[in-house]
């Protein structure tokens, strides 16, 4: 079930007055069994993370709290979205660059894995990714 574009998934959530829960279960929102979860926090005004692509590994990136944007780039041409609410995540299928940006105050950016942490599986030089796409 690879994809080749990222996908908003819009999760289950049980509205309570109690508070709102939200759930997700690998293999059935997301295509891939999650292997690690890692998450980014504290984020100063103005920075940027991740900005880089993976060669192998999917993930689903949610906005636990607060919001920021995820700018996919395809080359020339880029795509950007906003995330806001803990019940959507997006998901992002292996060969794509991308990075996070505009976080606001207290934002916690959760991302579900399909791989453990391997820097071989990282393309941190854009033509490197370009050359990837091409070779692909
Ligand atoms: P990285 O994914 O490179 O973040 P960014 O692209 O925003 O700079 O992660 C930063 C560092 O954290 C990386 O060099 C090694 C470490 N790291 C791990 O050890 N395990 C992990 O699962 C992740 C995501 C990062």
């Amino acid at each position: 079930m690879k994809q080749h574009l990222p996908e908003l998934v819009n999760l289950p959530k049980f509205d309570d007055p109690r508070g709102n829960l939200t759930f997700i279960e690998e293999k059935k929102h997301i295509p891939f069994k999650i292997k690690r979860v890692y998450w980014i926090y504290d984020v100063p005004g103005g920075q940027n993370r991740g900005g880089h692509a993976f060669r192998e590994q999917e993930e689903l990136i949610v906005a636990l709290s607060g919001s920021f944007d995820i700018v996919v780039s395809y080359g020339s041409a880029t795509q950007r979205v906003h995330l806001n609410r803990s019940y959507f995540g997006l998901y992002m299928p292996p060969g794509l660059w991308r990075h996070m940006e505009n976080f606001s105050t207290n934002s916690v950016a959760l991302v579900l894995s399909s791989t453990s942490y391997s820097e071989d599986d990282y393309i941190r030089d854009f033509d490197e990714f370009l050359r990837f796409k091409a070779e692909v």
